[in-house]
């Protein structure tokens, strides 16, 4: 059980363990509710350590014999695992303990799922396995036997021997505990090998449950591209003979990269067309090329300690994402990473929440695997190689891969790299990992004689814990354009470090027109006041994909806000530049249908909470919707071209070409729908021989209104796959009338296909109804109480998947007295829950403020 009192970590407390592991033996005995582990774990001092306690994690464990060089000793009990006196000399550990799997509903440490045995260890997992120094610094080369009946028994390494009801497994790689894992069960694999740059061998597999053959195809493709990418990018091979990657079908998070032996998410790794959509065939090959590279970053060189998990995590979201960029559209990525990181992390890093990239505390570490550690960690690693340029980000790469191939490393070693690679102080650098809050950017403009200069400041609003900030180095790529349309500029990287700092750009006989913080090159909030003139003449000539894109959103954002707070008409001049821009047939589809988009309603919730209004939901969907139907008025001639011109023929292929056609066309065929009433969709739903088409075309009817027949054949059709089911769950929510939307989700609850205790369907009800803004925030606020009562009953079974989910509450501050004091009703009342588990209970504290 959890401790009464949470305690809280500190960065500044680190010391290094007691002792240094060379090499650790584990048996592990499968039983569903008795499983025994022995382990076997050679220690000796670390010459670096000046605390001598021999102290080993341990949670939930029987423990039923401990022995120190083959005596049996006596252990202490101790907060969170045990004690015991050692040798100031090397010795062997020797203990066996029993655990459950069977009973395990956290989904960390051994547990079951559909009768199949597998571990999730990250962060602090192992410690439910057997008593262990279960931290990133302590690394060991590990063995480990299985024995069980389960036809299929896996670890991580290389194999070794094997036969009937065992099998032995060698990882000659050291790694933390973290990084460990075991599968067994009833499994298939599909196979194949790569062969690496130096020509070596590796077999591949992808094992899933029988049934699932036929869908991993795809991952095995994107698992070749990515180690293919990874040695031509950054000169990494694979190290290791074997390649294994499962598919579960409860777990927690997307997948873990366990060396050698990939877990993961089945939603991350399954994938057909009948069953997955374009969108989820891109993430399973961006997820497989995230695990992949974590093996070179994360695995190979690891993390200090846990505040250093943006170490791993920034650099391989931002490896992940080149890889995207340069095997689909490059601009296509751009924007749907800034999409989803002012969607996603700008909320959190200006709430409640918010916290520094490398965080100085914790209670709970599950509670920081966050946007801010994930996303805008990887900001920072592409504002670092914006900064120093490419050529010396890659030297600094193989500098790094070079210098701490083998360590648990920290930031500063990070840092230090750059430095060395480079000359240049990376001090002030330095505070976008130290300091919370996103920078608010205000840039004025100035003409005189032939000279443009841009007045540029900074400011950090204060965050919890972080009432005052330094200037930090930010890099703004500006472009300047003449009013012809013509670039007189290229693009440029200011480098803005001061709190205000001017920046001049002589030699224009003509005012030019800057185009500023292009691709987004830091992640901030630009505040720049320009007029509807300026954004349009940006989004008719930037050549800038993003900033052009931008253009179109700042004016449907500024029309929104003038629809919302004034009862204004859709604005003419933004729809007529976006007629023009959907006429362009020589943009690219899947650009387009990004252009086609607008901000969403929480977004809008955020703007006007700044801008000191008091957001009405209602009124902010309404509007939405409003926007919508003029724009299918607006685009009335076109939509049908666009539809009938953007079909794939042929057999289904997900590459970046085919869905963004795709996406285009869905996108036209939902505007259609207001117009024609849904004709053209129910024809897309009775023709769709794939997921793409039949679940977009479901969702147009289910958003007109209608699509009650097809709602019941879907569940006919696919209720033998679980996760085309919880698009089914989701859809409707997300579909519903916001006075509808937490009535539908109760009445999903009552499924018989609904089960809490699996995290993708908890969350395929769940995330709907919290990403249902009007829905969620309906003035009854029936939401507020259903998700409250969902969360106290997971809890107890599912603490990590509880407190993720109570960030849904994360930006209750920007609404109005009653609908906060709704809210706080419901975070209090989960405080109060007894028993209430550390990770809940510190993400409930944290939203509360307390
Ligand atoms: N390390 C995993 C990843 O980013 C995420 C994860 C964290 C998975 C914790 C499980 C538990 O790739
Ligand atoms: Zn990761």
């Amino acid at each position: 059980m959890r401790d009464a009192a949470p305690t809280t970590i500190y960065l500044k407390d680190y010391t290094p363990f007691a002792y240094l592991i060379d090499e650790v033996s584990l048996t592990f005995r499968l039983d569903p509710e008795k499983t025994r582990v022995l382990s076997r774990i050679a220690f000796r001092p670390n010459p670096d350590a000046t605390d001598r306690r021999f102290f080993l994690h341990g949670e939930d464990l029987t423990l039923i014999s401990a022995k120190i060089d083959g005596k049996d000793i006596e252990t202490r009990t101790v907060d969170g695992g045990i004690e015991a006196d050692a040798p100031d000399a090397p010795f062997i550990w020797e203990a066996e303990v029993e655990i459950a799997p069977a009973s395990n509903t956290a989904l960390e440490g051994l547990y079951m799922s559909n009768g199949m045995y597998c571990t999730q260890c990250e962060a602090e997992g192992f410690r439910k396995i057997t008593y262990y120094p279960d931290r990133p610094d302590v690394m060991a080369p590990f063995h480990v036997r299985i024995e069980g009946t389960e036809p299929v028994l896996l670890s991580n390494g290389n194999p070794g021997t094997s036969g009937a009801g065992f099998a032995e497994w060698h990882d000659p790689w050291k790694k933390p505990a973290y990084l460990f894992a075991l599968v067994a069960g009833d499994l298939v694999n599909h196979p194949d090998t790569f062969t690496t740059k130096s020509g070596r061998k590796v077999d591949l597999n992808i094992w899933v449950r029988p049934g699932d053959e036929g869908k991993c195809a795809f991952g095995m493709q994107a698992l070749k591209d990515s180690m293919k990418w990874d040695e031509d990018v950054y000169g990494r091979e694979y190290d290791l003979d074997l390649f294994n990657i499962v598919a579960v079908d409860d777990f927690n998070m997307g997948a873990m990269e366990n060396k050698g032996l990939n877990i993961f998410n089945s939603s991350c790794v399954l994938a057909s067309p009948e069953t997955s959509t374009d969108a989820n065939f891109e993430r399973v090959e961006a997820i497989i090329a995230h695990e992949y590279f974590h093996n070179w970053t994360g695995n190979r060189i690891t993390c200090r300690d846990w505040f250093q998990l943006c170490l791993k995590e920034g650099l391989t979201v931002f490896r992940d994402s080149q890889f995207t960029a340069d095997i689909r559209s490059a601009e296509v990525k751009r924007i749907t990473d800034v999409i989803d990181l002012r969607a996603r992390q700008f909320p959190e890093d200006q709430g409640p929440l918010s916290h520094p990239v490398r965080p100085e505390s914790f209670q709970e570490i599950n509670n920081f695997y966050t946007a801010t550690v994930y996303e805008k960690g990887a900001e920072l690693i592409r504002m670092l190689k914006t900064l120093v340029g490419d050529d010396a980000y890659k030297r600094a790469l193989d500098l790094y891969f070079d210098r701490h191939d083998g360590d648990a490393a920290t930031i500063e070693d990070w840092l230090k790299v750059f430095e060395d690679a480079t000359g240049r102080d990376l001090t002030q650098f330095a505070r976008w990992y130290s300091q919370s809050g996103t920078p608010r950017v205000t840039v004025r403009e100035a003409f005189e004689g032939d000279t443009l200069t841009l007045h540029i400041s900074q400011m950090t609003p204060p965050t919890p814990g972080q009432d005052e900030k330094d200037p930090r180095v930010i890099p703004i790529a500006v472009g300047l354009l003449n009013p012809n349309g013509d670039e007189v500029m290229e693009t440029q990287i200011l480098e803005l470090t001061e709190a205000e700092q001017s920046f001049s750009f002589p030699g224009h006989a003509t005012r030019p027109i800057p185009s500023v913080l292009r691709g987004f090159s830091a992640p901030v909030v630009l505040e720049q006041d320009i007029d509807n003139a300026r954004r349009a003449f940006l989004l008719a000539h930037d050549t800038d994909a993003f900033n052009r894109w931008e253009s179109g959103r700042m004016l449907a954002r500024d029309a929104l806000l003038r629809m919302i707070l004034e009862d204004a008409a859709p604005d003419a001049a933004y729809l007529e530049a976006l007629t023009t821009l959907m006429r362009d047939e020589t943009l690219d589809p899947a650009y387009r249908a990004l252009m086609l988009g607008q901000p969403t309603q929480s977004e809008l919730v955020g703007l006007l909470h700044e801008q000191g209004h008091t957001p009405d939901p209602q009124a902010i969907h309404d509007a939405s919707e409003a926007l919508r139907d003029a724009k299918a008025q607006a685009l009335a001639d076109l939509l049908p071209g666009l539809y009938a011109n953007n079909q794939v023929d042929g057999p289904f292929s997900p590459d970046a070409d085919a869905a963004g056609k795709r996406t285009l066309a869905n996108a036209a065929l939902s505007l259609l729908t207001r117009l024609d009433g849904g004709t053209a969709a129910a024809n897309q739903y009775a023709m769709a021989d794939n997921m793409t088409l039949q679940l977009a075309a479901l969702s147009a009817l289910l958003d007109a209104g209608k699509g009650e027949e097809q709602l019941a054949a879907f569940e006919k059709q696919w209720s033998h796959d679980r996760l085309v089911m919880d698009k089914w769950f989701g859809l409707q929510i997300m579909q519903a009338a916001p006075k509808d939307t937490a009535a539908t989700a109760a009445r999903l609850t009552d499924h018989p296909d609904f089960s809490m205790k699996n995290p993708n369907r908890f969350r395929a009800v769940f995330g709907a109804l919290a990403m249902s803004h009007a829905g969620f925030h309906h003035e009854s606020g029936a939401a507020y109480t259903l998700l409250a009562d969902w969360l106290i009953r997971l809890d107890p079974l599912n603490p990590q998947t509880t407190a993720r989910m109570c960030s849904a509450f994360q930006t209750w501050r920007r609404y109005d007295a009653d609908r906060q004091a709704a809210i706080k009703t419901e975070l209090e009342r989960i405080l109060a829950t007894p028993n209430l588990s550390r990770d809940t209970n510190e993400m409930v504290s944290r939203i509360l403020g307390a």
